[in-house]
């Protein structure tokens, strides 16, 4: 019986078939526990070696069950795992692929100029003070961009503001802030941390309290350079504009100065660039404002120098500063007609960007 039950175990394919083979032997009724059952119609003298042969065959067939029901078990569960197996190697889901947004790309552009021509790129607080957004630049109280209606003024700022403060320490005295509303203030950050000679292009949002139209918005983006050395001129901030406008337009592009007023340039000028755009016509396109820097500026600085252990290195000295926005150039390069598409993440005009870098 043993030799038969083992053989029958060892032929079952499946846990069921095992089930009916462990019905049959050592079930309720299966043979060899009617074996057992039978023993008590033996003489006694018989029963004892008879019951312990009967134990011997159910623990070895039991053993056979056990065995094999362990290695069906391990089958299943292999098929199991096939079955549900996931092919690595296959595609993945396509991600919509990103892209630098227009204003980025025209700053890409901007940046890689200014950077063969040996600048440095710095960025700065978008929270300005009152001293360096306009006091340090020569802007007087009464400049109409001081006004409410024009700046973004900040009700109050934390005493951390300006770093984190020593123990003890009397909080710093509270000063007015604003955002700032060009990035000029990073001309006079920049010549306090420096000396010179420098050339420096400033890249980064600016804020200007005023309605929003196709051409306006609260917030916008500046690109503005700085030189300083000795014997600067408005040549070299002529031919700086030219070769800036050449790398954007072409070997073609020419250039216009018209005078103008920045307080804190002396002479100041807008500057415009003649190219031919897309539909074939030639333009002169307003770029942006520039001069030479004022020496009230230097002073400024020297002074903001002065009262932190430096010395004063800025008189005397000269230089040229411009200020432009990436807007203006990206509007007409990727012939966006409206400023707020710019920011409004609408993806019908953000979508167009995807792809390609740079
Ligand atoms: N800061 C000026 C503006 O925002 C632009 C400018 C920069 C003009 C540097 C002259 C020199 O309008």
């Amino acid at each position: 019986m043993q030799h038969e039950a083992i053989q029958e175990i060892t032929a079952a394919g499946t846990l069921e078939a095992l089930q009916a083979v462990k019905t049959k032997y050592v079930g309720k009724s299966g043979l060899v526990t009617r074996e057992l059952g039978a023993l008590g119609k033996l003489p006694p003298e018989e029963r004892k070696a008879r019951g312990a042969e009967i134990n011997a065959v159910r623990q070895a067939i039991q053993a056979a069950l056990d065995e094999r029901e362990a290695v069906l078990k391990r089958e299943a569960l292999d098929a199991k795992l096939a079955g549900e197996a996931i092919d690595v190697t296959l595609p993945g889901l396509p991600l919509p692929a990103g892209g630098l947004h227009p204003i980025n790309r025209v700053y890409e552009d901007l940046v890689n100029i200014y950077e063969r021509l040996g600048y440095t790129v710095v960025e700065g607080p978008e929270v300005e003070d009152e001293h360096h957004n306009f006091e340090a630049l020569n802007v007087p109280w009464y400049h109409p961009a001081r006004d409410l209606q024009d700046t973004f003024w900040l009700e109050e700022v934390p005493a951390s503001f300006n770093g984190p403060l020593e123990p003890g320490a009397a909080p710093a005295p509270s000063v007015p802030r604003l955002l700032r509303t060009h990035t000029s203030p990073m001309q006079v950050r920049y010549m306090v941390d420096h000396e010179p000679d420098l050339k420096v292009v400033v890249r980064g949002k600016v804020y200007r309290y005023e309605a929003t139209d196709a051409t306006h918005e609260s917030m916008f983006h500046q690109l503005e350079g700085l030189v300083v050395g000795d014997g600067i001129s408005m040549a070299d901030l002529k031919g700086t504009i030219a070769e800036m406008a050449r790398g954007l337009y072409g070997a073609g592009a020419k250039v216009r100065f018209q005078p103008s007023y920045y307080p804190f340039v002396e002479p100041g000028a807008d500057f415009a660039v003649y190219w031919d755009n897309p539909r074939g016509e030639s333009k002169w396109l307003e770029l942006g404002g520039c001069g030479m820097v004022h020496p009230n500026v230097f002073k400024a600085v020297d002074d903001l120098r002065e009262a932190q252990g430096k010395p004063r290195v800025y008189e005397g000295k000269t230089g040229f500063a411009f200020g432009l926005g990436p807007e203006r150039i990206a509007m007409l390069k990727y012939k966006i007609p409206d400023i707020r598409y710019f920011y409004a993440n609408d993806p019908r005009v953000i979508g167009q960007f995807r792809g390609e870098l740079g």
